[in-house]
This record gives structure tokens, sequence and C-alpha cells, in this order.
């Protein structure tokens, strides 16, 4: 639920993972200041290596000895790829960082049979390319579970975009092959690009139809933006939008499923979304250059309400969303900037993906009945001023209220049905100063406030949410 994703794009791998040379990079080139602050992050799984750049990535390029790796041009992001990073590169670092990997095999211009070969080098411990893995330093197998059948094939951006039917047929046979070169690989099928997409959500029916017996995930990709007219509030109200278009994927799935007479629920894997505004620099600035900028975007105040929205959004739906990545981790529409050579910087919207990752972690998320005012906002409708979610963690005996507050100051009611509840403390970012960012020069100028936890046992808890402002309530149960 709390993962990431890490693509070969601009500055997100090459400056931004892997920075050899810098003062902080280990022996191997990683940034030891980002792995740090990925595990601040909490982040659990990280996708990779894309994407768009997926599409056309050879994985065999980038193993066995850096100097014998060839430098391609990339043309998803028009930039240099000198395959310095690779699958062993990326595994060690997910070890570093405590994170379970999720590979993406390449369904644009790669094979099926290309994608067997890579699931035979990441997971068996016999055969030519187990041999070749332990050759370049890693005999035992990475064991990794979770695969990603291509990336994006709905949109006629991506290289060898396809047709549902095709990329269906397609999918299952690489699938098959993966499968039965490993049976505990779990699949995720591509379902769609963009709530907005023409093609949704016909495209998942179409693909599930064929893919069902071997989907176990369908990916769905979001991505918000300001409407035409700027509005904060229609701005923030994007949960109402990302809880439809979950609530329709979920339609669709069990449609399926009824349809094949089936026992499976096809869960979703909402493997790439976030806030991303700055089209800029996309494909353009310094091409067939390595790691060059590439859709970085700086985060505001605003920004970090909008991901605690979808958050809770994301949290709600953990009953069918098994699968969660923000994208991306660094440098590209992420809540990581590093400079080169130079320092890091955590982005507004690192605070509310924090507070969730870490204090999410249990298994029941709880249903919450909730009294909200709505308003009219001119992209989604009605939308309530309130954006909750509320979860128990068994381990630690607490309970968690996650709140962002849209609009003007409202306040909250909490009961719990007993009189034996306390603070036990939160944590609160407001977003008074709407555009404000984190900068090296200024980089806690957007940082949560802490909650002073009381001793008061309460049954009911009233709290006054300030306008604008993402909050979190830490109760236990005496
Ligand atoms: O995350 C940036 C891009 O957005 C990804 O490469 C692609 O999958 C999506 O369109």
């Amino acid at each position: 639920m709390f993962g990431s994703f890490a693509e070969h794009i601009g500055r997100c791998v090459y400056g931004g993972i892997y920075e050899p040379g810098h003062p902080a990079a280990d022996k191997d080139g990683f940034r030891a200041d980002l792995i740090e602050a990925v595990r601040d992050l909490g982040v659990t799984c990280v996708r990779y290596p894309g994407g768009n750049f997926l599409s056309d990535y050879n994985w065999k390029d980038g193993i066995g000895p850096k100097e014998k790796r060839p430098e391609r041009i990339e043309p998803a992001w028009r930039q240099l790829e000198p395959n310095t990073f690779g699958v062993d590169e990326f595994m060690r670092w997910c070890e570093k960082s405590g994170v379970a990997p999720i590979m993406a095999v390449n369904m644009g211009t790669g094979t099926q049979k290309e994608a067997g070969e890579l699931v035979e080098y990441c997971n068996h411990n016999v055969g030519s390319w187990a041999k070749e893995r332990a050759k370049n330093g890693r005999k035992e197998p990475y064991g990794v579970r979770f695969w990603g059948v291509g990336n994006e094939p709905d949109g006629d951006w991506q290289i060898c975009s396809m047709e549902s039917m095709e990329y269906a047929r397609k999918a299952v046979e690489a699938a098959k092959i993966m499968r039965l070169t490993d049976e505990k690989c779990k699949f995720i099928f591509c379902g769609s690009c963009s709530p907005q997409s023409a093609n949704f959500p016909e495209w998942i029916r179409k693909v599930l139809e064929t893919a069902y017996d071997q989907a176990d995930y369908i990916s769905l990709h979001a991505y918000y933006t300001y409407g035409a007219a700027g509005d904060v509030g229609d701005f923030l109200a994007i949960p109402v939008d990302l809880e439809h278009y979950i609530n329709t994927a979920v339609s669709v799935c069990d449609y399926v499923k009824a349809v094949k007479r089936g026992r499976k629920d096809i869960m979703l894997a909402l493997d790439e979304w976030n806030v991303w505004h700055n089209q800029e620099k996309g494909r353009d600035e310094s091409p067939w250059t390595v790691g060059p900028p590439r859709l970085e975007n700086y985060y505001d105040a605003t920004d970090a309400l909008a991901v605690g929205g979808l958050l809770s959004v994301i949290v709600n739906h953990s009953d069918r969303i098994k699968i969660g990545c923000m994208a991306q981790l660094v440098n590209v529409i992420a809540p990581i900037l590093t400079y080169k050579g130079g320092m890091l910087v955590k982005q507004p919207i690192f605070y509310p993906f924090r507070a969730f990752a870490k204090r999410a972690a249990g298994r029941a998320v709880l249903r919450t009945y909730a009294d909200i005012p709505t308003y009219l906002s001119a992209r989604f409708g009605n939308a309530p001023y309130l954006h909750h979610s509320a979860v128990y963690d068994e381990k630690t005996g607490e309970y968690t209220v996650f709140v962002t507050n849209a609009g003007g100051g409202h306040t909250l009611t909490l009961d719990f049905g007993t009189d034996r509840v306390v603070l036990s403390g939160g944590e609160r970012l407001t977003a008074k100063e709407a555009r404000a960012v984190n900068t090296p020069e200024e980089p806690f100028r957007v940082v949560p406030q802490m909650i002073a936890a009381e001793k008061e046992r309460r049954a009911v808890h009233t709290v006054t949410l300030p306008e604008k402002s993402f909050s979190v309530f830490v109760y236990k149960n005496l």
C-alpha cells in the first residue's frame, strides 16, 4: 500500500538513487542520505524500472561487468542510458533500503521469452541464468514475488501501444512462461493509465475477459493537477475522483469474475499515483544525456493536503487495493529532491505519506460514518470538506484517525463507544501559506507540528480542524 516507483527517467536513478562520487555515496554508488530518507518515509516496496522507459528496455543490457554494458539511447524520455544501474544494483539497493522489489517486464518491444528469462535470472537456482546471476555476484535467488506485465499499453505515447486484445494475449502468454518458471509469482496486468482515459473502464473489462485466469492484480494510474480555473477547492476535491475511479474498477473486476463464474477477486495495484503539475522538461531539455532534468515538480503545502486526501481514499479501499505506489521516489514528481553533489530536501508531500506509512501499519481499517458538509466543485461535483480514514493497529492497540480539511474551519466529533480512550499524540500540517515549498535554503518550511498527548480519558473527542490542514490523531484504548 505504501510503495513507491523508481523509473530510469530524469534524475530518479542517475543523480537520485545512484550518484557515485557524491560525499554520501556508499561503495555501490548509492546515496546513503536517500536510503535514510526512504526508510524515514516508510516506503514498503518499489516498482522498477518503469514507466514509459520499460517499453523499450532490454534488462540484459544492465547486467554483468559495468564496463561491458552498452550505452544506449532511450527514446521514451529522449535521454542516454548508460546501463550502469540494472537489475542487480536495484535488488541490492532494495535490500539496503528495506523495501520489497516489484519488477516490471517489457511488453512493448520485449518478448515473452525475455520476460521469462528475467524471472529465471531473478528467482531460479538452476540453469544458465541462475549461473549468470551467480557470476554477477549473487548466488542466492532474489525471490521477486510481484511482477508488472508491461506499462500503460493503452496510452498512444507508449512505445508499442496496443489494443486491449493484443495486449491481453501477449501478456497472458508472458505470465504463463513466468509462472511456469516460478509458480510463486503474482502478476499485475495493465489496467488504465488514467481515470480520464477515453477507454476507461472498457479496457479493463476487455483485458480481464482474456486474462482473468493469469491476472492477480489490475493496475490503475492516477495523476492529478488543478483544473483550468486553477481553483484550490476544486483541486482539493480530487479524492472524490479517485474514489469513483477505484469503485468503477472494482465493479468491472467483479463483473468479469461473475461472467467467468470465477472464484478469485482481482485486486487493484494503484501503482502510479500522485499530484503532478509540471509537464515541462518532459522530454526536451538536454536530450540524449545521462540523468537530464525530467518532470521535476516542486510541491507546496496545498499539494500535501491533496496527497493526504488521496491516501485516505487508498486506505479506505484497502480491501481491494493491495499494492499502491506513489510516483515517483526521487526528483521526478517525487516527495524527495536531491541536489547534485549536495543535500536532499523532503518536499511537503513527504509528510502525509510518512504519516500513513508509519501509522496505518496495522491490519484493520475502520469504517467511519460521518456527517460532513459538502461544497460544489466544478470538476468533480459535490465534494466533502473533510477526507478521512481510521485504522486500528492490533500490535500497539492504537486507533489512528487521518483527516484532511479542504475548506474553512470545521470541528470533528469522534465517538469511541467507550469512555476509556486517551489521545496519545499526533501531528498536523497546515497550508496557511498555500504556496510554501521546502528548498535547500529553507528545507523545513513546511513540516508537520506534533499534537501533544493528553491524560484525560474520553468517550467523545471534539477537535477543531484548522482551515486547510492535514491532521493525524492517535488514540489508545486503556
Ligand atoms: O511517472 C511518469 C510517467 O507517467 C510514467 O513513465 C508513465 O507510466 C506514466 O505515464
